[in-house]
């Protein structure tokens, strides 16, 4: 007998009460964050985890990041905060910055995926914050995409996929940051960045010294969310010379877009073009990176042409997602 899954009637509102409710029944809630929507869990409830993995269609070797309201209620899930990683908490909480620690057995093996960090932030978005804080749960929380998928930067794009799956959508509003969280760890002494993301990494280095910036594959199975091919649209991404791609494209009369950092490639007229930051302002193109690439990828194009940005700043974060998604 082959079971069919009943669709649930999906919620978007900004009742706190609601999404608290819902939670500590164990149900999933899309939540904001000033990096990206969850798709939230009581990390305490392995029903709920599990939950998160199926709706999510995410393998159960790739470990969940757990959202506390503020660095206290992280203590109870660690075993240990070296003080190393405990600096960038003061600095960087609320924000968007996840640290590797040592797990308390508290923390279901779910949410691990049997690995004996955990990784946790406390995420800066108001609403978010505030149901953190009154809940009193800690909350795992993946990005609040299907696995591979784009991650979703406004309550519209939560519903698009996963509408009819969850109960409850808490909107507020778009995400602030745009790309997911800097993942931090420790290891012999040494700080590594697993993942980088919405904390430029010389920031991190200033408090933290050199780092040891892990290059992100699938066979790392340290960091086994860092699969190559990620964040990826359905229609193919092609990195390179804006330029040369586009005349290429334009004069073959295939339907392309293109997604360039701040420059105009009208004159090649492609048939949807983004500009992630008119006046090259990373924090800017960051914000907008993932609503770009969706709706390219929901505008009918047989193929989107984008362009590497300046390895500084937050450039780096989003090259690294625009390599993933061009990998696919
Ligand atoms: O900004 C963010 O981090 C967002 C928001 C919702 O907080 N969350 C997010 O979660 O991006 P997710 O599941 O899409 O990505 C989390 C990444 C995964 O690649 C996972 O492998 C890695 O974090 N991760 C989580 N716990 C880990 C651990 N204990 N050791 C190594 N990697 C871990
Ligand atoms: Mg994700």
């Amino acid at each position: 007998m082959t079971s069919v899954k009943n669709k649930v009637n999906t919620e978007v509102g900004q009742d706190l009460a609601k999404a608290a409710a819902f939670l500590r029944d164990g149900e999933l809630v899309a939540i904001p964050t000033e990096t990206v929507y969850g798709l939230a869990g009581n990390a305490l409830n392995t029903d709920a985890v599990l939950k998160i993995y199926e709706t999510k269609k995410r393998p159960s070797f790739d470990p969940l990041i757990v959202h506390v309201g503020e660095l206290e209620q992280a203590y109870a899930l660690v075993k240990e905060f070296p003080e190393e990683l405990k600096k960038l908490a003061l600095e960087f909480w609320p924000g968007p910055l996840t640290l590797l620690l040592p797990k308390q057995s508290l923390v279901p093996d779910l949410v691990t995926s049997g690995l004996d960090t955990v990784g946790i932030r406390v995420p800066n978005h108001p609403l978010t914050r505030e149901l953190l804080l009154n809940i009193n749960l800690p909350l795992a929380a993946p990005s609040a995409n299907p696995f591979g998928y784009i991650s979703p930067t406004k309550a519209s794009h939560v519903l698009d996929q996963l509408g009819g799956e969850i109960p409850y959508v808490l909107d507020g509003g778009d995400c602030q940051v745009g790309l997911e969280s800097t993942i931090v760890g420790l290891e012999q002494g040494q700080v590594i960045v697993y993942r980088l993301g919405g904390i430029p990494i010389q920031e991190v280095e200033k408090l933290a010294g050199p780092l040891l910036i892990l290059p992100q594959s699938s066979s790392n199975p340290k960091a086994p969310g860092m699969l190559k091919s990620h964040y990826a649209p359905k229609t193919p991404i092609l990195l390179g010379n804006l330029d040369d791609m586009a005349r290429n494209y334009s004069s073959k009369g295939i339907p392309f877009g293109v997604l360039s950092f701040c420059a105009s490639y009208e004159e090649y007229s492609p048939h949807r073009q983004i500009l992630l930051s008119q006046k090259g302002d990373f924090s800017e193109a960051a914000r907008n990176l993932f609503a770009a690439m969706r709706e390219l990828d929901n505008a009918g194009l047989q193929v989107i042409l984008a362009e590497e940005l300046p390895e500084e700043n937050l450039g780096k974060a989003i090259n690294d997602r625009l390599r993933r998604a061009a990998a696919k």
